[in-house]
């Protein structure tokens, strides 16, 4: 009897398994019954029922969140209580300021056992809420919940996404289908995937959205607008999320009839104060608005011979009766053949520190040039100290091998957020500058630039979801580790068997440094074809801007490689603290990441490696491709461990980012070996492709 119990049960978990095949929809809150018979009965314990005397509708999110993702994980349903009525054994949820929650920062936690229940306690109902999903990721990753006690509070204000999303429902830069915000049918229809998003959003401790690309259309401050603004609003309000806008800054001429968009014209001035005034009619709680100004187009105050801060703090007096904020980007750069990219942003930005306003926040990106897949961090960290500086980092991949690629990028981030800007003496880290602890800012934010879209598993590549999630749990804490993340992600996402998880993480870990080799090794940058960026195009040497070519990043000529940005070249380095240049500055002691971006090298110069740059340069697109196959070989490794649908999507994504790997090695191998003029250095063997059959290749990847 009994083995036919056993049998019936195991034909039905097979059953459901199979009828369930994983489509990666539910992201890392997939809340499957726990198979572990003893480890469920441990928690069933002490989870048998959810209460709170909070009414707030963020706290019962929570209640709710904590109710769908108990009773999936336990298999029985977990009650709310009405009345507490002396009970134990359950879970409490309390808002409630005291001497305990004060020391908390806003939206902090902790987790505690108080007489035999679990209290899970913060100052605010998003703090609760957040409390909650963390209480769940403790059971999502067979964690002990005995004795539990855990003290948690985010570091950084506002954690947002910044949606690259158009009107038309095209995403810039989106590489996962297309936009999520339905807007032709708002605010009428709410679609499940906004209420699903906001829960994902919510479970990481995201708290604030951008809906709409900074190359923003006019149309969203219009009056049909604003009111599809405010449904998703209120969809995402009872997850603790705040909605922004990007504006287009000559909306005043586009939408008001404005001679011009001057932001000292009175006119123009009441215009903002107007429509701001409408937008929080209908969002009383909308956060603010985010700014591309004179930037690839974009119009802004300089057309009116008036200052970045002119217009920033023209909005923020707009927002500030309504406590919104205005965050500013510094993404700015001239077309200037003889100048070098990376100073831009400075040169404008520096000066103007401690003249904007109190309510403004300067968005910056981490790397001088634009997400490529290794920078050294934005010189503007540390250089602005009267002014908050948010990060802006990308996790859509643009210049990551779009949705074919598998790159986990919090190495990426935490590179950037752990790097030492001297600029308070040692230990003023980026991530220091941008948590305000450095120079005291009470404001502060981050930014990711979405990966998202209308793709069912949300993301395009299913790994790519590492990267929102890790985006998430880094700004709600920067100290944590790549490692750590990347555990959790995978024990709730795809396994908790040891050792998948083990060869899964060891895969993430190594897959951006991976894709650096095959694409642009030793600090090589801005070689990828136009216009869509995607594939190599070394050989780029004419487009709509002088610094929207390859050449003008790669200087290769007969003696060597790379952009010589010391004292000796365009000077970029001395933006830096003395302590960074003395490190950067020398060819023999500036890591072999970073050497390129600030040395023009020559091909037979020995390298710390032992090698000559020709040999190290070429030997490393050699090796990236063959850490592909690793990844490969990894990834079949734990197919027992993986559900079959998404098994088999990755190992798909995986071969295609080994023909492209191909592609950039060859290209690129090819191309600079004209110049260095030497042989591809043994045990590799010269490409079977020729340059000008490459060139064609990539020739077709940018037809229209
Ligand atoms: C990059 C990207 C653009 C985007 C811009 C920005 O240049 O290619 O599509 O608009 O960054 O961040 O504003």
């Amino acid at each position: 009897m009994r083995y036919f119990q056993k049998l019936i049960i195991i034909l039905l978990l097979s059953i459901t398994q199979l009828a369930h095949a994983d489509d990666g929809y539910r992201l890392w809150l997939k809340f499957d019954l726990i198979t572990n018979i003893q480890q469920r009965n441990s928690y069933t314990q002490k989870c048998q029922f959810i209460y709170s005397d909070n009414q707030e509708a963020i706290t019962k999110t929570a209640q709710k969140e904590l109710q769908a993702g108990l009773s999936g994980l336990l298999g029985k349903k977990i009650l709310i209580l009405t009345n507490l009525a002396g009970k134990k054994g359950g879970i409490i949820l309390q808002v409630i300021q005291n001497e305990q929650t004060n020391q908390l920062a806003e939206d902090g936690f902790s987790i505690r056992e108080e007489n035999q229940n679990i209290v899970i306690r913060s100052r605010t109902a998003s703090g609760v809420l957040y409390g909650s999903f963390a209480f769940l990721r403790q059971l999502q990753s067979g964690s002990s919940i005995a004795q539990i006690n855990i003290t948690d509070s985010p570091k950084i204000k506002y954690r947002m996404l910044n949606h690259w999303d158009n009107p038309l429902g095209t995403i810039e830069r989106g590489y996962a289908g297309s936009s999520l915000w339905k807007w032709y049918e708002l605010p009428e229809v709410i679609d499940q995937r906004y209420i699903d998003y906001a829960r994902a959003n919510a479970s990481i401790g995201i708290n604030a959205v951008v809906l709409n690309n900074v190359n923003a259309s006019a149309r969203f401050l219009t009056k049909e607008y604003i009111v599809k603004v405010k449904a998703l609003a209120d969809v995402f309000r009872p997850y603790g999320i705040k909605v922004f806008l990007s504006l287009n800054f000559a909306a005043p001429k586009l939408l008001g009839g404005a001679k011009n968009s001057d932001p000292m014209a009175p006119e123009v001035r009441n215009w903002w104060k107007n429509v701001t005034k409408e937008i929080y009619a209908a969002i009383p709680d909308f956060g603010g608005y985010l700014v591309k100004a004179n930037s690839e187009g974009e119009p802004g105050p300089q057309d009116f011979g008036r200052t970045h801060a002119d217009g920033a703090n023209m909005l923020a007096q707009a927002v500030a009766p309504y406590k919104g904020i205005v965050i500013w980007r510094a993404f700015v750069y001239a077309a200037d053949p003889k100048g070098d990219r990376f100073k831009e942003a400075y040169k404008d930005f520096k000066p103007l520190d401690g003249t904007f306003a109190s309510n403004v926040l300067v968005q910056v990106k981490n790397g001088p040039i634009d997400f490529q897949s290794r920078e050294p961090f934005h010189p503007l960290f540390g250089a602005m100290p009267k002014t908050p500086l948010a990060m802006e980092f990308q996790l859509t991949q643009e210049y990551l091998g779009f949705s074919t690629n598998l790159v986990y990028e919090a190495p990426l981030f935490k590179e950037c957020l752990d790097s030492d800007t001297y600029s308070n003496g040692k230990g003023s880290t980026v991530a220091k500058i941008v948590d305000g602890s450095v120079d005291n800012h009470s404001l502060t934010a981050i930014a990711g630039v979405a990966n998202t879209g209308s793709d069912r598993n949300w993301t395009g590549h299913l790994m790519s979801q590492a990267n929102w999630y890790a985006f998430g749990r880094l700004a709600w804490n920067h100290s944590l580790s790549s490692e750590q993340i990347a555990s959790e992600w995978i024990k709730m996402s795809l396994t908790q068997e040891p050792k998948a998880v083990a060869t899964i993480q060891d895969l993430m870990m190594k897959s951006r440094e991976i894709y650096v080799d095959f694409t642009t090794p030793l600090g090589l940058h801005h070689v990828m074809g136009q216009n869509i960026h995607f594939g190599p195009e070394p050989w780029l040497e004419r487009s709509a801007r002088p610094d929207w070519t390859a050449i003008y990043y790669h200087r290769a000529d007969s003696v060597g490689l790379g952009f010589d940005r010391t004292s000796k070249g365009s000077n970029a380095l001395g933006l830096y603290a003395k302590e960074v240049q003395t490190q950067w500055g020398n060819p023999d002691t500036c890591p072999l990441p970073y050497l390129l971006w600030f040395h023009h090298v020559s091909w037979n110069q020995k390298l710390s490696s032992g090698k000559t740059l020709w040999n190290e340069f070429s030997s490393r697109y050699y090796e990236g491709v063959q850490s592909v196959e690793w990844m490969q070989k990894q990834w079949n490794y734990v197919q027992s461990s993986i559900d079959p649908q998404i098994f088999a999507d990755v190992t798909g994504r995986l071969a295609a980012q080994h023909r492209e790997a191909l592609n950039w090695r060859d290209a690129c191998v090819l191309y600079f070996q004209q110049y260095s003029k030497q042989a591809i250095p043994a045990p590799y063997q010269a490409p079977s492709r020729t340059l000008d059959e490459m060139k064609e290749i990539v020739r077709i990847y940018q037809l229209k």
